[in-house]
């Protein structure tokens, strides 16, 4: 089977000084998963590889550079999710993982639960050799300029909308048609501590089912989990007789616009049919994306 791969850095009000460091940004994800999946590596090697440059990326809500929390803290959340098992593994609300997505990984591989937060997943971690680091490396000038700015002000929740949401994922399908999502996210600027959104829970954040597609989702937590957002992609592209560019650019815009009309929020999200075939929407100014098109150019913007 021929692989496939897209990325994204979020649904967000990207500011245009910001472009060119999302576009490079996805570029390098890409480059990461593509050099897995060209070789014939496995799909989940290729979303790992593609999340942990994003999380590495300081412009994207992830790992480096996250958002903090009302206390000032670095708080993440990730997931990866298994198509032909449908098995995940997440973690919640991690303070001093450079990489959450690789604990997602590992309690994916190597826990007999789909889901672990805080201490808990933290010491699953020290566990199983995931590196752990001081919470203040996570922690860039930026973001704590913003969190300053917003926590003195009384009208932040309104503006934090358009400064808050560059949550990352990819999709990938290796060679052998396996099929693996990935979302990986700082949360909300100022978050209450111990908030969990969207990308972590399975069918809302993510989700992967090799029998219609896979999906990573990004954009306002809240509204997201009302809709189940993956998991209303998924259905739709489960629902497609044929699996084309035109019906996974369908299932995506429709799936946004549920997140419009029902959840009544903002967001994007990223997908794959059940062939590889890439799709995107989002209801944002901008969303940072990425993907692999069929000629093997990379296909980078915002
Ligand atoms: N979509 C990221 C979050 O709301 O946490």
């Amino acid at each position: 089977m021929k692989p496939s791969l897209i990325v994204h850095g979020g649904a967000w009000d990207i500011p245009e000084e910001a472009f060119e460091a999302c576009k490079e940004g996805c570029g390098r994800a890409l480059e990461a998963g593509w050099c897995v999946l060209s070789r014939g590596g496995p799909a989940l090697d290729a979303v790992e590889a593609a999340i942990v440059e994003l999380e590495d990326a300081p412009v994207f809500d992830a790992g480096t550079g996250s958002h903090l929390n009302l206390d000032g803290r670095v708080e993440c959340d990730a997931i990866v999710m298994d198509g032909a098992s449908l098995r995940a593994g997440a973690v919640a609300c991690v303070h001093r993982i450079r990489n959450p997505i690789r604990l997602a990984r590992a309690v994916l591989e190597r826990a007999p639960h789909m889901m672990l937060v805080g201490e808990g997943a933290e010491r699953f971690a020290a566990e199983h050799g995931i590196a752990q680091c001081d919470p203040k490396e996570l922690i860039t000038e930026a973001e704590l300029a913003a969190w300053l700015r917003c926590r003195n002000d009384k009208h932040a929740a309104k503006y934090h909308r358009g400064h808050e949401q560059g949550t990352v994922g990819a999709v990938a399908m290796d060679r052998e048609g396996r099929l693996i999502a990935g979302t990986s996210t700082g949360g909300t600027c100022c978050k209450l501590p111990g908030r969990v959104g969207d990308s972590p829970l399975i069918g809302c954040g993510c989700y992967a089912d090799a029998e219609a597609g896979g999906v990573s989702c990004t954009g306002w937590g809240e509204a997201i989990m009302k809709i189940v957002m993956a998991k209303a992609a998924a259905d739709l592209l489960r629902g497609c007789a044929i699996a084309d560019e035109a019906s996974g650019m369908r299932a995506a815009r429709e799936a946004v616009k549920v997140l419009a009309e029902r959840g009544r929020g903002t967001g994007g999200l990223i997908l794959l049919d059940r062939e590889g075939g890439p799709a995107f929407a989002f209801n944002t100014p901008h969303m940072a994306y990425g993907y692999v098109a069929g000629d093997g150019t990379f296909v980078t913007g915002v």
